[in-house]
């Protein structure tokens, strides 16, 4: 097969293609990084590229259009849609066919994220499952051959009165020169008071272990003492998968049409959370192979590409996980570079669509243990919820799409610094105010060149239609009010209405930052899943509001409560009784490393919880309709 030249710029990045290899394809070979949300499909224009003309000084190669393969039907339609200009090509659709130097525009690459997931404060009985153990044993001569783990065993037992322990094989394959090593005197890790897990010569008072919240966008390790439960270190990243699509279901449906792309997938999730291995240890002065335990929580998908399980089923009505109970699995079988023979515990699924990440969520806010009538909601790229007390719990989980997180909405973008976050409109003169991620200052406050938004993340759109709707820009059925005299209002490429937020002068992208009637609309479905989907819960239950209102999750920390409850993305119960707490699936996590009674109860509530498929329940159609309103 034929190779060609291929140099993504500015990065740089080059190399040597198959012809007809599409030009995301190549970028992934090349490790450049491209956005790409709808997966390929031609729809959200997020891989939009220029290709350049001739020779330039920077790629030293000869590039054109030419050397690329016909517009397609698929990309046809969407210039049609949201224009292409003349050097533009979608690099999902664009296949290789010569030499060609491609630039990524800002707007494409994958940004640094502004991972807002620290751990929170909670009060965490420290009893983990791995602990470290200082043993004195007698030498061995000709009047006593004892094997030496026979010889370990009796010596446990006799200091620390464990019984009936089993050794990880490859730990026995060294334990001869260890415990020779040390003189006799070792320092035993032990699991579950059954199994030995490491001996190393010494004492070595130390054991750490890792929890990790594998979201579908960004992931967020803990590494903590095991000792006194502290966290030492914390890392974060996009989460590597996005180049396989932005949301679960276009990575479910991935393995569908690349017959290696489960493995694919799980590679490049292992790598990501090696790489944090070895970042966390590295800030707190160990190494990878000090972690003897960690602890993963995430989305049922997620779960299943970490494990390589089949996630056909979970895109496929009845949506069932290959296993619901936890798992526990040596770090060696799974590819984990941590301690060979650590375990690494999931927690359990609750059903097809609320997962292990879920079930961290309700051991870190134990609505279980309350009278009050908890709503607790989880927004990530996927809505989870979960409403009840003591006496019974429900969970459901609503597609709000990903517009939330900036997708599907025309200047949307993830929280990266240069995304408006914040915006405030005058009633009166529909003046608009903003501030974007890395800069304190309203927009007002700065020389425009000094403003350079982006695009607006999650927390912007939210505020922006909120505020839109307050100073009437749109009416409650969502519509824009286009007898408004405003000279913010202008008619877009396709005809339709769009709000401007940021001027042009005031971008990075040299184009006004607008709010589309689309752009409200993705808002307006997005937010009646959650209602509706909290309505139907209520309704169950038989209650008319709940009591408190939890936002967990990092972007339940950073929207305006206040905005979000104006444009009814959750009922409400008072401004007073709404909470964010962050990242709880995180916290979960950390509580199940330090504390393995929780993994019990984890176990036990995940089977409790009575899982609502919304799409069954009766009137949920109607409800759905009228939360649209504002
Ligand atoms: Fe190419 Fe979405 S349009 S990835």
């Amino acid at each position: 097969m034929r190779q060609h030249q291929v140099v993504f710029l500015p990065s740089g990045r080059s190399g040597q293609v198959e012809a007809g290899t599409t030009l995301l394809a190549a970028a992934r070979i090349l490790n450049e990084s491209i956005e790409t949300i709808c997966g390929g499909k031609a729809t959200c224009g997020k891989c939009r590229v220029k290709i350049l003309e001739g020779k330039n000084s920077d790629s030293k190669i000869k590039s054109g259009m030419a050397h690329l393969s016909p517009v397609s039907d698929e990309e046809k339609h969407f210039a049609d849609r949201r224009g292409l200009k003349p050097d533009e090509r979608l690099a999902c659709q664009a296949k290789i066919l010569g030499d060609v130097a491609v630039f990524v525009p800002e707007e494409s690459r994958v940004g640094k994220l502004v991972v807002c997931k620290g751990a929170g404060e909670r009060t965490i009985d420290v009893d983990p499952a791995v602990r470290n153990y200082f043993i004195k044993l007698s030498s061995p001569g000709l009047d006593d051959q004892t094997g030496d783990w026979d010889r370990l065993c009796a010596g446990i037992e006799k200091q620390l009165d464990l019984e009936k322990l089993t050794i990880d094989f490859h730990v026995l394959q060294t334990l001869s020169s260890v415990l020779r090593k040390g003189d006799w005197e070792v320092t035993v890790t032990i699991r579950d008071t059954k199994e030995v897990i490491g001996v190393e010569p010494g004492d070595v008072p130390k054991t750490y272990g890792l929890a990790v919240d594998i979201g579908t966008t960004s992931v967020a390790g803990y590494l903590c003492d095991l000792e006194t439960g502290g966290v030492i270190a914390t890392g974060s990243m996009i989460n590597p998968q996005v180049k396989f699509g932005e949301d679960v279901i276009t990575r479910i449906a991935y393995p569908q049409n690349h017959p290696d792309g489960l493995f694919e997938m799980n590679q490049v999730i292992l790598s990501g959370l090696n790489r944090m291995a070895k970042d966390v240890t590295k800030k707190a002065g160990i190494s990878s192979s000090d972690i003897s335990e960690a602890v993963l929580v995430g989305n049922t998908a997620m779960h299943h590409i970490l494990l390589n399980l089949d996630v056909e089923p979970l895109g496929k009505v009845p949506f069932t996980p290959s296993i619901n109970r936890s798992v526990n699995v040596k770090a060696r079988d799974m590819g984990l570079d941590i301690l060979p023979s650590a375990n690494v515990y999931l927690l359990p699924i609750e059903a097809g669509f609320v997962g292990a990440d879920n079930v961290g969520v309700l051991i870190a806010e134990e609505p279980y243990n309350q009278d009050e009538m908890l709503l607790i909601i989880d927004i990530g790229t996927n809505g989870e919820l979960v409403l009840g007390n003591r006496k019974q719990l429900l969970s459901t989980s609503c597609a709000t799409g990903p517009a939330f997180e900036g997708a599907n909405i025309k200047f949307g973008m993830r929280a990266t610094p240069g995304a408006i976050d914040r915006v405030r409109i005058d009633p009166e003169t529909r003046d608009v105010r903003f501030t974007v991620i890395g800069k304190t200052e309203w927009n007002t406050d700065l020389p425009k060149e000094k403003i350079q938004a982006k695009g607006i993340c999650g927390s912007g759109i939210i505020d922006a239609v909120a505020e839109m709707f307050s100073s009437g820009i749109i009416k409650k059925n969502g519509s824009m009010d286009k007898t408004l005299n405003s000279l913010r209002l202008k008619t877009g490429t396709n005809g339709k209405t769009e709000f401007v937020i940021a001027h042009a002068d005031e971008t990075e992208i040299g184009q006004d930052i607008t709010v589309t009637q689309a752009d409200v609309r993705a808002i307006q479905l997005a937010k009646a899943a959650l209602y509706a989907g909290a309505q139907m819960m209520m309704q169950r239950l038989k209650i008319e509001k709940p009591d408190k209102v939890v936002l967990a999750g990092a972007f339940g920390s950073v929207i305006d409560k206040k905005r979000a409850l104006a444009i009814g993305m959750f009922p409400d119960c008072g401004l007073d009784n709404v909470y964010a707490v962050g990242n709880a699936a995180g916290d979960g996590a950390r509580i199940a490393l330090l504390n393995k009674d929780k993994r019990v109860e984890a176990d036990r509530i995940a089977r409790e919880v009575e899982y609502i498929e919304l799409t069954a329940e009766p009137g949920f159609q109607e409800a759905f309709v009228q939360a649209t309103q504002f």
